[in-house]
């Protein structure tokens, strides 16, 4: 399994992956809204036959004054889970962010329930609770807003 960026040609099976895996769907203009607009953040990883098996989708933060990054979303194939590749498919957008947009910190939300992301966020990347969002979800769970800084580039 490799980790690549992604490109236009991706976007569609980077959305099946995410119904898949996720209650959070979006439209695919919105997929497009982030490759247009940041192309930089959107990895997917591909097995050897060249099927993708997990994404990630990111953004810039920019009405705020301090630059950030903030995952939209990210998501690997049950079948692929536990191989590590969420964690390099994060590093790899963070990566950029600091890289490529100066970004200082990253945020992204998570459910209070989901013990494998929320383990891969604190555990394996280093995150930490900045806030709770009462009832983020649709269905009325609360989400955990979850940063971390970036170290600035020498
Ligand atoms: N229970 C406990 N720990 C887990 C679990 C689990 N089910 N799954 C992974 N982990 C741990 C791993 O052991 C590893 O820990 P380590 O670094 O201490 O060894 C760490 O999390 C990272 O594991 P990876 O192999 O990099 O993660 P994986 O590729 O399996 O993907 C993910 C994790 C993305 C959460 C996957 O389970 C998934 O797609 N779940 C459904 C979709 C989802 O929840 N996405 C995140 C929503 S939040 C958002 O999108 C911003």
């Amino acid at each position: 399994v490799c980790i690549r960026q992604a490109t236009v040609d991706d976007l569609l099976a980077m959305q099946n992956c995410n119904l898949l895996c996720l209650p959070e769907n979006y439209q695919m203009k919105y997929y497009l809204y982030h490759i247009l607009s940041w192309p930089q953040l959107l990895y997917v990883a591909e097995d050897y036959n060249k099927k993708i098996v997990g994404y990630v989708l990111a953004k810039m933060e920019e009405e705020s004054t301090e630059c950030h990054g903030h995952i939209t979303s990210l998501a690997v194939l049950r079948t692929h889970r536990k191989l590590g590749l969420a964690t390099k498919l994060m590093n790899a957008a963070q990566r950029a962010m600091q890289e490529v947009f100066g970004a200082e910190y990253v945020s992204l939300h998570v459910r209070k329930s989901n013990r494998a992301a929320f383990h891969l966020y604190t555990k394996t990347l280093g995150y930490k609770i900045s806030d709770i969002e009462a009832k983020y979800y649709a269905d009325g769970e609360d989400a955990f807003d979850m940063r971390k800084d970036l170290k600035p580039k020498l």
